[in-house]
């Protein structure tokens, strides 16, 4: 280790001063994880003058990066050879056209890439061994090291809904440019909706004029009836200039940027501006409330005229290769009612609306493609026949991908399972209002984007993975970055680290690095790594309840009824009554992290019986097992999403109870989720028994439903004792018309059995 002048003064007189003098990282802890990474003895250190010389190719990525040691380290550096270099080389022997190599050496910091972009990453990973907050007057250190890196997969997105709230172009360009520290590659922006149209189409100034307004503005969740409106008129959109310098700043970071325009559905905010452009040809208005809406675009000539004319725009200012066409959520109906849809699907001799759709989406494929673009569509558009030449978002859980790959269609994964970051992500009760769901950084980390249904062959077809943020609910920039972060630096891993490397309990540790850099940026991400969970465990009947976090550098401290929580916890808590446990995590210094967790374990006669149930609950919605129904804890009152809710789509149930024994039963309880806007709807009639064949001594048991979102209901028995318990659960068959997802099956939603 070189050490300057006055360094070396400090050494003979103030040994121990020293150390203070350097500054550098805690630890190496690059987001995404790189694919190899060896470490070496020793750092660099910027003690002294440092020269920057690169291939004429990378000249721009070797200026960026000499523009922030200059702002963000008061760095200067030179050209020409000096002992301390940088260099910045193409090298055609890296495959990858996005992969790299980095070396730091004492002396030498060396960028390799057969590509700028390649390059650029090589630069966000180098960023990241410079410390977080950089002080000017002490010389920056880093640690020697050897990085080879590429991506697993070559699509790596976020999403961002601005029809539903927008947000300004200075934080478009922020969004774009956190998401290109996270390696990721595209920015899909979703530019036009039912509630209003956000992008300028100089041939039509109504879609600016009325499109791009609505009224007002639902206040609260679509769930909470009867619904309430602002009474402010909100909206606003992009024009041309703003979008290409928002294009422009994106290609600087190496961010494509997707634009949607959608189609069919979704687009009664054009209507509402050019009524011919739907069925009726009457006038509607831009949407007030969210959901899915029955005036769709009316495939006449003149309407495919209007969105080629739109096109046309749209590929004028976005160079990328794809156009996303939506196709999602379109509602049949007013085809249904069109004598000049009906009379097209007669004449094109289609099948029925849905081969209408695939007409729709076929036609402005084959025009998209004539100006030297792809579409992508929502996985809707297999219904009916698939476009030749789409690629397909996968959004309906992975169905969609493994029926398009299997046909040899490019599929990007963006299931509502582990890519809606619109989601709830804490079951805390403190969380902000969201559409619902429930999606923890642990389950965004856990995604494996190739379905297990595709062969090694299909699944080349798997381009990668995005994430969504739709914004219903995310009035502001800062929700955005609430909702986006860190689920959006978990998906970076999924779609950039190979399997072998990913680690969740190691990626924590690097978060908590990573944060300090959101810092900086003033980012206001979520923090819900120093939450405690728990988890009632069943030994053979013997209970106790497990506390867990996922921070491991830190402790977790309880209480039992009531206490403050300041007992260390080391192992789980013996559970043999009614309980209420409170816990935190606290770091060394006894300081409070994060937020209380507080749960009540109500040791019903269930309790740590024995359940089976004759049908799966739905991949998305199985997270506490089927355990989770009689573990003494009831789920939110607010969301289905949590591990204690149970979904079963469509599916009539059937649970068996069994005790070891006959017991006495006095009442039997039910928890019912009733989210009708979210397909979600209790049945209207449970059947209980007390006999192992469901058929004998059968209770029929009415399930009001007064309360629209949670339904109980409490059946109470005389002289019972039974060893089993027996309940059917018919689901509520097809949701009706005038309702969101009408003709669809809907969902029965069921949470703690209780039993006394
Ligand atoms: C979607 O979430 N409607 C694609
Ligand atoms: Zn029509």
């Amino acid at each position: 280790m070189r050490y300057p002048y006055y360094l070396i003064l400090f050494l003979v007189f103030l040994p121990i001063g020293c150390a203070n003098k350097l500054q550098q990282i805690d630890k190496i802890g690059i987001i995404p994880q790189p694919l190899e990474l060896s470490t070496i003895q020793g750092e660099f250190i910027f003690d002294e003058a440092v020269s920057v010389n690169s291939d004429e190719k990378l000249y721009t990525i070797s200026s960026y990066f000499r523009q922030f040691l200059k702002e963000k380290a008061d760095i200067s550096t030179k050209t020409g050879v000096l002992k301390k270099q940088i260099t910045f080389s193409i090298d055609n022997g890296i495959d990858n056209d996005e992969g790299y190599t980095l070396t730091v050496l004492k002396d030498r910091i060396e960028i390799r890439a057969k590509t700028k972009k390649g390059a650029f990453y090589a630069v966000q990973s180098l960023l990241q061994l410079f410390p977080a907050n950089i002080d000017k007057t002490k010389p920056v250190t880093i640690p020697c090291l050897k990085i080879r890196d590429e991506p697993r997969f070559q699509y790596r997105g976020m999403h961002l809904d601005v029809g539903r709230h927008l947000y300004s172009v200075d934080f478009i360009k922020k969004y774009i440019d956190l998401i290109s520290q996270l390696k990721m590659n595209t920015f899909h922006w979703h530019l036009t909706e039912d509630q209003g149209w956000r992008i300028e189409i100089k041939k039509y100034p109504k879609l600016q004029e009325i499109a791009a307004y609505r009224n007002e503005t639902l206040v609260g969740h679509y769930n909470n009836q009867p619904h309430q409106f602002d009474g402010k008129r909100y909206g606003g959109f992009y024009t041309q200039e703003q979008i290409k310098e928002i294009v422009t700043y994106a290609q600087k970071r190496y961010v494509t940027i997707i634009p949607e325009i959608e189609m069919p559905g979704h687009s009664q905010a054009a209507i509402a501006s050019y009524p011919e452009l739907g069925c009726l040809n009457k006038p509607t208005e831009v949407a007030t409330k969210w959901g899915v809406f029955e005036e769709v675009y009316c495939p006449k000539e003149s309407t495919f005229k209007f969105l080629e004319d739109v096109i046309d725009e749209v590929v004028a200012l976005f160079p990328g290769k794809y156009i996303h066409i939506g196709g999602d959520e379109a509602p049949k109906i007013r085809w249904k009612n069109c004598s000049h849809c009906q009379e097209l699907i007669k004449q094109k001799e289609l099948k029925d609306e849905h081969g209408l759709q695939s007409y729709f989406i076929q036609r402005m494929e084959k025009y998209i493609n004539s100006k030297g673009k792809q579409i992508i569509g929502w996985d809707e558009i297999l219904e009916g026949g698939i476009a030749p030449n789409a690629t397909v978002m996968s959004w309906r859980g992975t169905k969609g991908a493994v029926e398009a790959a299997k046909e040899g269609h490019n599929v990007i994964l963006t299931p509502t399972s582990h890519c809606y970051f619109d989601y709830y992500q804490s079951d805390s009760e403190n969380e902000p209002l969201a559409i619902g769901g429930f999606l923890p950084l642990e389950k965004v980390y856990s995604f494996n984007p190739i379905p297990k249904e595709l062969t090694k062959e299909e699944s080349k077809f798997v381009l990668g993975a995005q994430g969504n943020v739709w914004t219903e609910y995310i009035r502001t920039e800062q929700q955005v970055e609430y909702m986006a972060f860190p689920r959006a630096i978990a998906l970076s891993e999924v779609v950039w680290s190979s399997l072998e490397r990913k680690n969740y309990e190691d990626f924590v540790n690097r978060l908590e690095q990573y944060q300090q850099r959101l810092d900086q940026q003033n980012v206001n991400y979520a923090n819900h790594i120093y939450e405690v969970k728990g988890k009632l465990k069943n030994n053979n009947r013997t209970l106790s309840y497990v506390l867990s976090t996922t921070s491991k550098t830190n402790d977790i401290y309880y209480s039992i009824n009531g206490n403050e929580p300041n007992q260390l916890y080391q192992k789980p808590i013996p559970i043999n009554r009614t309980t209420v446990i409170k816990a935190v995590v606290k770091n060394t210094n006894n300081e409070v992290l994060g937020n209380v967790f507080e749960q009540k374990i109500n040791l019903h006669k269930g309790v740590g019986a024995k359940i089976i149930i004759n049908k799966e609950p739905h991949p998305s919605y199985n997270a506490g097992g089927k355990e989770a129904l009689i573990n003494g804890i009831s789920g939110s009152n607010k969301r289905f999403g949590d591990k204690e809710w149970l979904g079963f789509w469509g599916e009539d149930i059937e649970i068996m109870i069994e005790f070891e024994k006959p017991i006495a039963i006095k009442s039997i309880s039910t928890r019912f989720y009733n989210g009708n806007g979210q397909w979600i709807y209790a049945p209207d009639k449970i059947f209980i028994s007390f006999d192992k064949s469901s058929s004998a001594n059968v209770s029929k048991v009415n399930i009001p439903k007064k309360d629209p979102l949670i339904v109980n209901s409490k059946t109470t028995f005389i002289n019972t004792k039974a060893r089993y318990i027996m309940l059917t659960i018919p689901n509520y068959g097809i949701i009706p018309k005038g309702k969101q997802g009408a003709g669809n099956k809907a969902w029965t939603f069921i949470d703690e059995i209780i039993i006394e």
